[in-house]
């Protein structure tokens, strides 16, 4: 896993919800409520852009189909049986950046103890 810079500071200073990429992945990455989240940029219902969706109440918000999910864990809300990828945000000196691995070290992180 490797950090990738996904924003400049500057940004911080006021709430946002965008598109980013880092580490080659499309994220959607969410400065609400005085913190900063980062989950994948596509819904897993069908597909849309979540970063034209909205935020409210900690829950990231689909254009399409408003299905909901929680910027902290990811999960969607109860009986939508799906989730949203979250990956770990730092701030540093130079900018914000996000934690991004391959699908692999995801993979064996799972399945670690
Ligand atoms: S595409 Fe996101 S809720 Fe349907």
């Amino acid at each position: 896993m490797a950090w990738y810079k996904a924003a400049d500071n500057a940004e911080v200073s006021t709430p946002f919800l965008k598109k980013v990429i880092a580490g080659g992945k499309s994220l959607c990455l969410v400065h609400a409520d005085g913190k900063l989240f980062a989950t994948s940029a596509t819904c897993p219902h069908a597909g849309a852009d979540l970063s034209k969706g909205r935020c409210e109440n900690g829950k990231l918000i689909c254009p399409f189909h408003r299905y909901q999910y929680d910027l902290e864990t990811g999960r969607g809300a109860p009986g939508q049986n799906d989730y949203v990828r979250t990956y770990p945000v730092e701030v540093r000196e130079d900018g914000v950046y996000v934690k991004v691995g391959s699908w692999m070290e995801t993979l064996k992180g799972v399945f670690k103890g």
